[in-house]
């Protein structure tokens, strides 16, 4: 198995990217490691797809370097790079039979034919798909047809494979699969992939690192455990995964003990760097959040049990707020459930929260909301 190296393979270096007056690539900067799996992660419209382009070179920057093997290479037409693409849509040719389509890049380079006959053999082993030589796309189904794709775009021996929501037009069981084979593939071959989906769960089980990508920006960027535990803005909290946030206010410091407040209530948590009546969220994941007929010491948070959603291995439980807030709470299923209508203190251990520092415009709404709150912590 082939191992992440430290030698950088792709670089970007203050890159932005405008169309018009619109800027969707904003100073973005990132290095990614040779053999390593590199997911950029964020909803529709963020800007995943222009900085995978632009690595590519089938987009040009508005400024910045695109760095392969330590080459600024914006002036370099795609095929001067040592990167090839796999689309969402496959764009296999569909005149052309299984054994042409793979064979297309070699052809054009005028590789000699036994070299190619070996090479696309090869190919179609690693893909599972010996036998399809002669089928057309119309002849096969989307998880074929994306296998097909795969192996046209390493049958160049790329240094770097770029994949650009490459399963998102499979059903989710077999996007399943392909995500262990896709993965199991890139460590077997070594192959740096830089890899695009707006599926968090998606990348948090293939990647080495993801970067987290929210309007043209990278918000976050790190391995999967630490994007889930330790997310490091508001944005990356609730989109990976899910969140109950709180926007609340620092009451007292004590060490890493901090007592914080908020609309419906008060807690503590542990975290450092803050300060003195600073606004702050706070996120808890549905797996942490507790619930208890009994208060419990250093909690001030009480809600009803709303209702109980069954989701197979796990169950989930809804606590409604008195300010109308749904807290979601979840439980491994056959775990005992409270009855709707009850009412329960909520908590959690100090340690299994998240507090971030929340922007000025939150801190500008938010300071209209303070002398309401009664201090009960
Ligand atoms: N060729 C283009 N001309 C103008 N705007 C574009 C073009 N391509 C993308 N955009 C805009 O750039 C933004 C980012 O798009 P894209 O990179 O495709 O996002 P993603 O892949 O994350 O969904 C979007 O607002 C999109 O409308
Ligand atoms: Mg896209």
């Amino acid at each position: 198995m082939a191992q992440v190296s430290e030698k950088v393979m792709v670089e970007l270096h203050n890159v932005d990217k405008s169309y018009g007056d619109n800027k969707v690539v904003k100073n973005l900067n990132l290095q990614i490691q040779e053999g390593e799996f590199l997911t950029m992660l964020g909803p529709s419209g963020c800007g995943k797809t222009t900085t995978l382009r632009m690595i590519a070179g089938f987009e040009d920057v508005t400024a910045g370097a695109v760095i392969i093997e330590g080459e600024n290479v914006v002036n370099k037409p795609p095929y001067q790079r040592n990167v090839n693409t796999v689309f969402q849509n496959y764009a296999l040719f569909p005149h052309m039979n299984v054994y042409d389509n793979i064979a297309f890049g070699l052809t054009e380079k005028k590789v000699n034919k036994e070299e190619i006959r070996q090479r696309v053999g090869e190919m179609l082993s690693l893909v599972q798909m010996d036998g399809y030589e002669t089928r057309r796309p119309s002849q096969m189904s989307g998880g074929q047809k994306q296998r097909v794709a795969i192996a046209r775009a390493l049958v160049n021996r790329p240094k770097v494979l770029l994949l650009d929501e490459p399963l998102g037009a499979l059903d989710l069981k077999l996007r399943k699969q392909m995500q262990v084979e896709l993965k199991h593939l890139q460590r077997q071959l070594g192959i740096t992939f830089v890899y695009v989906t707006h599926d968090q769960e998606e990348s948090l089980t293939m990647s080495d690192r993801i970067a987290v990508m929210n309007n043209g920006v990278i918000e976050q960027i790190g391995p999967p455990d630490k994007i889930y535990n330790r997310p490091a803005t508001k944005f990356v909290a609730d989109f990976i995964g899910e969140s109950n946030i709180f926007e609340a206010s620092v009451v007292s410091i004590n060490g890493d003990n901090l007592k914080v407040i908020f609309e419906t209530g008060g807690a503590e948590v542990s975290a450092s760097g803050f300060n003195q009546d600073e606004m702050v969220y706070i996120s808890v994941r549905p797996e942490k959040l507790k619930c208890s007929i009994d208060a419990v010491p250093g909690f001030n948070l009480r809600g009803t049990v709303k209702e109980h959603i069954y989701v197979g291995s796990i169950s989930k439980t809804i606590i409604e707020l008195p300010n109308g807030q749904n807290l979601k709470m979840s439980l491994l299923t056959g775990t005992p459930l409270l009855p709707q209508g009850e009412n329960v203190w909520v908590y959690w251990e100090k340690d299994d929260t998240v507090v971030l520092h929340t922007n000025e415009e939150t801190l500008y709404n938010l300071i209209e909301q303070v002398p309401k709150i009664e201090v009960r912590v």
